[in-house]
């Protein structure tokens, strides 16, 4: 699973700067390069090894992949190794993830006020939804949604500083309003206007602390379309979009403002793996379309 991180509008004197890299990215480098590609594996689940039934099977399935975490690199089956800007093996709790891969973007966003996007990319079932939105109910579980949140409110200043949240879900490529008051789901129109895409009738909500913005978080997953497949249980059938809206108040009356992209896309998948048939089968190939774009897209921004 990995996490890619983009600063859209970053500003052009930051573009340069260079710093080495430690266990925790400065912010200096996040400045440095527009895409971030870190990747975190997780852990092996009863499930991936109850078909397994010798010893070497087991065994090999454990030590398939590799991970050197000070070199941001992943070894897989002993000998091909694939670099990234930082790696984290099956271990690595949700905090040291959001520390070194979320927090700087946040800080940021809030200190400067510049549109930041995060998005889990993935197979499916390799954990990009325990990652974004969290893998229980003990606060060490939260994921990278909720603490930036909580980031978010702690670095804003209430006076000059006002949030909003919006959340919609890209499914058999329409976008859905997860937040709509009306149960019912009618796709949202996509507008272009100034090179910007526009979404006219996507619903925005204030909130003024973190418990109401988690409050919508929690309404739009009960709302996001999941269901199980061969290889997840509950398995994302959507890419799912958290929007934090800032707009900032200067003395001046100059008005900013900027938008944190948090994102959990869909897995990902092979239809011979997640045996989908009929819906399941005409969403894995509305997921696969719409990752084989935002591939196409990464890569250009990479190349700018
Ligand atoms: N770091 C982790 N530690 C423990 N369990 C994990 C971890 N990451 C994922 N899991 C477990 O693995 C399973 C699959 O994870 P998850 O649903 O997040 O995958 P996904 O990438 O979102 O898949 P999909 O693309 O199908 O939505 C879940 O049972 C989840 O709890
Ligand atoms: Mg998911």
């Amino acid at each position: 699973m990995a996490v890619n991180a983009t600063i859209d509008n970053m500003p052009e004197k930051d573009k340069d700067t260079t710093e080495s890299r430690g266990s925790i990215v400065p912010k200096a480098l996040w400045t440095s390069k527009q895409v971030k590609v870190n990747i975190r594996c997780r852990p092996i689940l009863p499930s991936d090894t109850e078909n397994l039934t010798s010893y070497n099977d087991t065994t090999h399935a454990e030590r398939a992949v590799d991970v050197n975490e000070p070199e941001g690199q992943v070894i897989v089956a002993l000998d091909k190794t694939f670099q990234f800007d930082v790696a984290f093996d099956g271990d690595a709790g949700q905090d040291a993830v959001y520390r070194s891969s979320v927090a700087p973007l946040v800080q940021h966003f809030v200190d400067d006020c510049i549109n930041c996007s995060i998005m889990a990319y993935g197979q499916t079932g390799s954990g990009k939804t325990h990652t974004m939105m969290g893998g229980g109910d003990d606060t060490d579980s939260r994921g990278m949604i909720p603490r930036a949140i909580e980031d978010v409110f702690a670095g804003s200043n209430p006076t000059t500083d006002f949030i909003s949240v919006s959340f919609f879900e890209i499914y058999n490529e329409k976008l859905y309003d997860l937040l709509a008051k009306d149960k019912m789901k009618v796709p949202l129109m996509l507008r272009e206007e100034n090179h910007r895409f526009q979404i006219p009738y996507l619903s925005m909500h204030d909130v003024s602390d973190v418990s109401s913005a988690l409050q919508y978080l929690e309404k739009g997953n009960k709302t996001r379309t999941t269901a199980s497949t061969g290889q997840n249980e509950t398995s994302s059938r959507s890419h799912a979009l958290f929007r934090i809206h800032l707009r900032r108040n200067f003395e001046t009356d100059t008005r900013n403002q900027a938008l944190l992209n948090l994102v959990d896309l869909a897995g990902s998948e092979s239809v011979r793996k997640t045996e989908a048939a009929g819906e399941r089968l005409n969403e894995g190939s509305n997921i696969n379309k719409g990752l084989l774009a935002l591939g196409n897209c990464i890569a250009d921004i990479c190349q700018r």
